[in-house]
């Protein structure tokens, strides 16, 4: 954690949530109580099919949702895309750009998610912009030089601790069960942090918010989130069942 920033736990549904899993938003709402409400902000990020009404359920609870990714455009005849303001106006605050399921089975280049990201900014969304290595970037040795040539090209210019939140997923802790050692994470995060310092100046770099994903669980959370530079979650399975939502936010809080 760095002590001076409020830590995030983003809950990321993926392709998963019809309109009786709400149930599930409406139960993290009822335990976000104000020891938590204190201490740790929390998003939900469903399919775009829910985020209206997600959204409108969660008016009052503190609890801000967000899309899943946007299309870079701003309006028009790109059939299927969803744009950054549509989110908005759906009442969403954050949008995740560059996950590794959009990178690898989409194949978006950092190019794209930097174009995406700077449209989220200008909808006035935050951004969740995603890195992470794969196993075999990881044995190579290559984890951090990936991470941070992703970042030089998903950043946009500018942003700051108000407008950009990072989200390190090793692609391999996805969905796996797996999960980096702690000293792992504290390198990676910190190398994240330095290179936001070059990116956009130390002082603007010093407030992001830098998320861990993969695999986070109740059961590793505690240690995940006491790593410097780690502040808050970005949760997959675990944000599908509220109980398990709720103690990762317990330990980050
Ligand atoms: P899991 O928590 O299911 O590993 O997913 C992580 C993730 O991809 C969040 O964006």
């Amino acid at each position: 954690m760095t002590r001076s920033i409020r830590p995030l736990v983003a809950g990321n549904w993926k392709m998963n949530g019809l309109k009786a899993d709400l149930a599930i938003s409406a139960e993290v709402a009822k335990g976000y109580d104000s020891e938590l409400k204190a201490s740790v902000d929390l998003a939900i990020c469903p399919p775009a099919s829910l985020l209206y009404v997600a959204s409108a359920a969660l008016v009052g609870s503190r609890i801000a949702t967000g899309g899943q990714d946007c299309s870079p455009q701003a309006s028009g005849a790109f059939t299927g895309e969803i744009s950054a303001a549509m989110l908005a106006d759906a009442g969403a605050s954050f949008v995740i750009v560059g996950h590794s399921e959009r990178r690898t089975l989409h194949g978006e280049t950092s190019t794209l998610v930097k174009a995406k990201a700077q449209a989220a900014q200008k909808a006035l969304l935050v951004p969740i912009v995603c890195v992470g290595e794969t196993r075999d970037e990881r044995e190579a040795g290559k984890a951090l030089a990936v991470v941070k040539k992703q970042l030089r090209g998903s950043v946009p210019e500018g942003s700051g601790a108000a407008t950009l939140v990072v989200a390190y997923e090793p692609v391999w802790a996805i969905g796996t069960g797996l999960t980096p050692t702690v000293a792992d994470v504290a390198d990676m995060h910190e190398a994240i942090r330095a290179e936001l310092g070059r990116l956009l100046g130390k002082a603007a770099a010093s407030g992001v918010r830098l998320l861990y994903g993969g695999s986070v669980k109740p059961s590793n959370a505690a240690e995940l989130m006491s790593v410097a530079h780690v502040d808050g979650a970005l949760v997959g399975g675990a944000s599908l069942k509220a109980e398990e939502f709720l103690a990762i936010a317990r330990a980050c809080a």
